[in-house]
């Protein structure tokens, strides 16, 4: 398997940078809710975590694409999320807590990509696009840790998954302004999250950042060709089940970030140049 080996050179390189980012053993929630379960790479990570014995439930905007996920890999429920409607967020958080009460595992996977072209859109329809992509792959994911974390501060542990991209990291997507912005953010907000919570209140809750490379999924609705993330398309680009393989990998060895293929040679590289700054911060030395 070509990508196991580039992960394991990936993760030694990585892990000689980044000692002070990795803990040990990223599965050991009982009950995980999963954003955008109903297709694609949040469909996955909730099989993955079934296979694992864990209870899961899925969340997102179309009821037949849950239902029919929900029946096909065993979910223990599902619930209609629109993540970019903050203000439904705690009634959706107070709903799932009180009928799941044992969850301590949040997945905020869901996330859209629009090609915007600043030259070539009305500022009216760039804006309009771009606020809702910002909505739901920022203040989503924010809202739903934020509201979360009263119920995770009162199990022995709990963990938050974030999945950004390597988009956030390089924006070499040039059509996804807005997109490698918000995936940006949701990387710098994974750290300090990590590093506050595991100051502040002794890493009981831990965050884990997943951020994949280009994956052959739906994602890419909105463009001129859907399938150009498809592995017929562009060689770089995993089948969802190859990266499955490797975020399994990552998760049972309790890596904090997680990526593969060739692609994620990125955020190694990024480790590799500001790994180091950041770790300083961290200890208080900057
Ligand atoms: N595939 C890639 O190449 C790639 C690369 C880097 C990062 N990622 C990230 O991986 C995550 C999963 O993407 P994917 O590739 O699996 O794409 P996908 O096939 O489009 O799946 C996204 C899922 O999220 C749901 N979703 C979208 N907006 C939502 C919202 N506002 N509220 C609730 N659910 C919502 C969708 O269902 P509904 O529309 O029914 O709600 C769908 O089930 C995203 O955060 C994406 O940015 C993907």
């Amino acid at each position: 398997m070509r990508h196991r080996h580039f992960l394991s050179y990936f993760f030694y390189e990585f892990c000689q940078i980044t000692v002070a980012i990795m803990s040990s053993g990223n599965l050991n929630f009982q009950c995980a809710i999963v954003t955008g379960g109903g297709g694609g790479i949040g469909k996955a990570l909730a099989a993955y975590f079934i296979s694992k014995g864990k209870k899961v439930l899925i969340a997102g905007r179309t009821e037949s694409n849950l239902q029919k996920t929900a029946k096909e890999i065993g979910t223990a429920g599902y619930y209609l999320l629109d993540t970019g409607k903050t203000s439904d967020i705690p009634a959706f958080i107070a709903k799932v807590t009180a009928e799941h009460p044992e969850l301590d595992c949040l997945v905020n996977n869901a996330g859209v990509q629009r090609p915007l072209e600043i030259s070539k859109l009305d500022a009216t329809e760039f804006l309009g696009k771009a606020d809702q992509e910002i909505d739901i792959n920022i203040r989503g994911p924010m809202h739903l840790a934020l509201g979360l974390l009263s119920h995770f501060r009162q199990k022995k542990s709990a963990i938050i998954i974030n999945v950004s991209s390597v988009l956030g990291f390089v924006p070499f997507s040039i059509i996804n302004p807005v997109y490698n912005g918000t995936k940006a953010w949701l990387h710098f907000w994974s750290m300090n999250l990590r590093t506050q919570l595991k100051r502040d209140e002794g890493g009981r809750i831990k965050v884990v950042e997943i951020a994949p490379p280009m994956v052959g999924t739906d994602l890419h609705r909105d463009r001129e060709d859907p399938d150009d993330n498809k592995k017929e398309k562009n060689a770089e680009a995993l089948t969802v089940e190859e990266f499955i393989e490797a975020v399994a990998e990552g998760l049972e060895k309790g890596h904090d970030i997680i990526t593969a293929g060739k692609m994620g040679d990125i955020v190694g590289q990024w480790y590799s140049t500001f790994g180091g700054v950041y770790s300083r911060a961290e200890e208080g030395r900057m």
